[in-house]
């Protein structure tokens, strides 16, 4: 198994769980995190680490943010590997409690 970011993490990026990977497996696009289901040993300690709680393990994804499952499958492979903590974006606060983020996910 694995876990997934889910629609939470768009816009915000807090990227505390990406320090406490112990395999690296998160990888970063413009406005979100995903996960490396290849990668990922399925160790639990990301999901607490996040702030806005975005990480689910991969059968607890409600239903509708099923889709994110492919997401961080498919854009793992293509965007580049993050493992030091940054700044969240800058309107982290006003997007956090936002539902459906997807339409603003840019997969670039
Ligand atoms: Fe990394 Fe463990 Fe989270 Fe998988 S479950 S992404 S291995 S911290
Ligand atoms: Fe995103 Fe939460 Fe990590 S907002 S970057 S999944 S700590």
């Amino acid at each position: 198994m694995t876990f997934v970011v889910g629609q939470g993490c768009i816009n915000c990026k807090h990227t505390d769980c990406v320090e406490v990977c112990p395999v690296d497996c998160f990888y970063e696009g413009e406005n979100t995190l995903v996960i490396n289901p290849d990668e990922c040993i399925d160790c639990g300690l990301c999901e607490p680490e996040c702030p806005i709680e975005a990480i689910y393990a991969e059968d607890e994804v409600p239903a509708d943010q099923i889709e994110f499952i492919e997401i961080n499958e498919k854009y793992s492979k293509i965007w580049p590997n993050i493992t030091e903590a940054k700044e969240p974006l800058p309107d982290h606060e006003e997007w956090k409690e936002k539902e459906n983020k997807i339409d603003v996910l840019i997969l670039e």
